[in-house]
């Protein structure tokens, strides 16, 4: 098969970048990375890209292809150049590139060290030897222990290319991976430190990382988790967390988003009154309903079924956060029914939520 891509070089000698066009021929089911190993063979030795494992393990060669991360040795090249088209392939973005298409992962692993990547033993290790975790507890964390640390999702970031001291989606995935283990010990500390500033309300929640993630790790949703772990441990001074706790409170009580009060709620009053010259601009426009009397939904009762459905299952904290697309099939809402179960979609357990946190202590 013959195959023509396009890759961007860079000298770090000069700073200069220069689009280059290549041609190889390589079997069938070559993957993006066969290609670029044929590229370098045949006809420029100069390529440079990071590779080890060659099978979706080692984590070493997330690049981009048509500007979206993936992993070279996963993508099957014969998909991408079907009906002539020339990919363009290019460096993850978020980290600075060295050459080509070898990034430095220095901040990638600067933010992992930060959110202390190790278990806080929850036991006395002079009394206590074992800590026997059941496997349904194991697989609380499961998603969140897949990752590789390619850095596929850190390239797609949209606040970390705003934000770059944004603890970031893999990082904040890890934090999760033992905020969820039940044989740490330092929960309350760590779910204070990635609540700070550039941490878990930082997330613009744009899903770019659940849809680059090359290992279904889903950070977007790992960070929704410790968000809601946070809440119910009362962590809630970050404005992200007042934002998501007035929509709720909005909802419940009126069925709709009260945006007269969204800005006072979330930023405090001071903030507000300083706001109002913006809200007085807006107003000609019907742009700012009038806060009295609340406009309430003829249908509220069903908002507030839905808030007293939510806090009988006990789905408080990240117990209530479903995984990305499968949200809807889970929580099953929608009125429909899950094959050869009961006719309402609620009264059938496997329609609830995946206990994530549960309460218990964990087996000793
Ligand atoms: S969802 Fe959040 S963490 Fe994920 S890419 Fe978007 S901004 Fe970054
Ligand atoms: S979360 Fe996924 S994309 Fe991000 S570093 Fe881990 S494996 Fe790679
Ligand atoms: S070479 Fe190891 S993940 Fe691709």
């Amino acid at each position: 098969m013959n195959v023509e891509l396009k890759i961007w070089r860079y000298d770090a000698s000069t700073g200069e970048r220069d689009l280059r066009p290549y041609e190889v021929d390589v079997p069938d089911e070559a993957t993006l990375l066969d290609t670029l190993d044929a590229v370098k063979d045949k006809v420029d030795g100069t390529l440079a890209y990071r590779k080890s494992c060659r099978m979706m393990i080692c984590g070493s060669c997330g690049m981009r292809i048509d500007g979206g991360a993936v992993l070279a040795c996963k993508t099957r090249i014969a998909d991408v150049v079907a009906d002539g088209h020339v990919p363009v392939i290019s460096a993850m973005g978020n980290l600075p590139i060295v050459k080509d298409l070898v990034v430095d992962m220095d901040p990638f692993w600067q933010k992992m060290r930060a959110i202390q990547p190790y278990l806080s033993p929850r036991l006395d290790r002079a009394t206590e030897k074992e800590n026997i975790v059941p496997q349904e507890r194991m697989d609380v964390i499961h998603k969140e222990s897949l990752c590789i640390n390619c850095g596929c999702c850190v390239s797609e970031c949209n606040s970390m290319e705003s934000d770059p001291d944004f603890l970031g989606p893999a990082a904040l995935a890890k934090g999760f991976r033992f905020v969820g283990d039940a044989r740490d010990g330092a929960t309350i500390e760590r779910l204070e430190r990635y609540s700070e500033e550039h941490g878990i309300w930082d997330c613009t929640r744009c899903y770019f990382c659940n849809e680059r993630c090359p290992k279904g790790v889903d950070p977007r949703d790992a960070i929704a988790k410790l968000g809601a772990e946070a809440m119910k441990a009362g962590i809630d001074r970050d404005m992200g967390a007042k934002h998501a706790k007035w929509f709720v409170t909005s909802a419940k009580t009126t069925g709709w988003l009260r945006e007269t009060e969204l800005v006072p709620k979330t930023q405090g009053i001071v903030k507000a009154i300083k706001e109002i010259k913006f809200a007085m601009s807006l107003l000609p426009k019907g742009k700012v309903p009038p806060p009295f009397p609340p406009h309430v939904a003829a249908d509220v009762g069903e908002s507030r079924a839905l808030f007293d459905l939510v806090k009988d299952q006990g789905r408080d904290g990240a117990a209530g956060i479903v995984q990305g697309e499968k949200a809807l099939q889970h929580l099953g809402h929608h009125g429909e029914t899950i094959e050869g179960g009961p006719t309402h979609p609620y009264d059938d357990p496997r329609s609830f939520a995946k206990p994530y946190l549960p309460d218990e202590e964990p087996v000793t």
